[in-house]
């Protein structure tokens, strides 16, 4: 199975750990969405893949707009709710299996990745698994007692971010030979 994590992390590198942590168990390639311009998305070449992951740190309850924008820049799949490949828009043209995840302060990760989740879903991919881990926060006035979440994401939110990932290759490679995906927890 060949996999793509696209990822984003601008605040203090945590959502990249997470993505690094779950590189090995994938055997994925890793983007770095910040090094290419957000319209250049043929560069990643995404047909070559069966699954793509996209995370990034939670900024103002949701995903880093530009992972946003990268996402509504995908055409939708062919068999996607929005149709037909189409339009100026970039991207895999048949159905992918997608993650999402996501490094937080605090609060409801499900909640936080709802528009990412409808972007991807209106474009065909079928998301699989979500994860999402607490990551050192100093934004604004945090900075003031030192930030929160301090030496995350830890050792154990690594552990936990790779077996994640080797519960979706399992899964993956389980149900590609069964004809079927359902979700993981999040
Ligand atoms: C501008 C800004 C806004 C943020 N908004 C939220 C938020 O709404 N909810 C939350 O839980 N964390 C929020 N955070 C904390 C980040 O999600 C957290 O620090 C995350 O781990 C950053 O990931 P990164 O280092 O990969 O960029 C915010 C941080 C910044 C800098």
């Amino acid at each position: 199975m060949n996999t793509a994590i696209l990822y984003h992390s601008i605040h203090h590198g945590n959502t990249k750990k997470a993505a690094g942590a779950m590189k090995e168990p994938l055997k994925a390639d890793l983007f770095d969405i910040a090094k290419r311009p957000v319209g250049d998305l043929d560069r990643y070449d995404l047909d070559r893949y069966d699954l793509v992951g996209f995370g990034s740190g939670i900024y103002f309850m949701r995903h880093s707009s530009r992972l946003l924008r990268l996402a509504k820049g995908l055409k939708p799949t062919a068999g996607s709710p929005a149709g037909s490949p189409a339009g100026p828009t970039a991207g895999p043209t048949a159905l992918k299996k997608a993650f999402i995840f996501s490094t937080r302060g605090l609060g409801p990760p499900f909640l936080y990745h709802i528009p990412l989740r409808r972007i991807l879903k209106a474009r065909g991919f079928v998301i699989i698994g979500e994860y999402s881990c607490k990551g050192i926060d100093t934004y604004g006035l945090l900075t003031v007692v030192g930030g929160i979440n301090r030496y995350r994401p830890n050792q154990k939110d690594l552990e936990k971010a790779a077996r994640f990932a080797r519960q979706l290759g399992e899964q993956t490679d389980q149900r590609a030979s069964q004809g079927g995906i359902t979700p993981v927890s999040r």
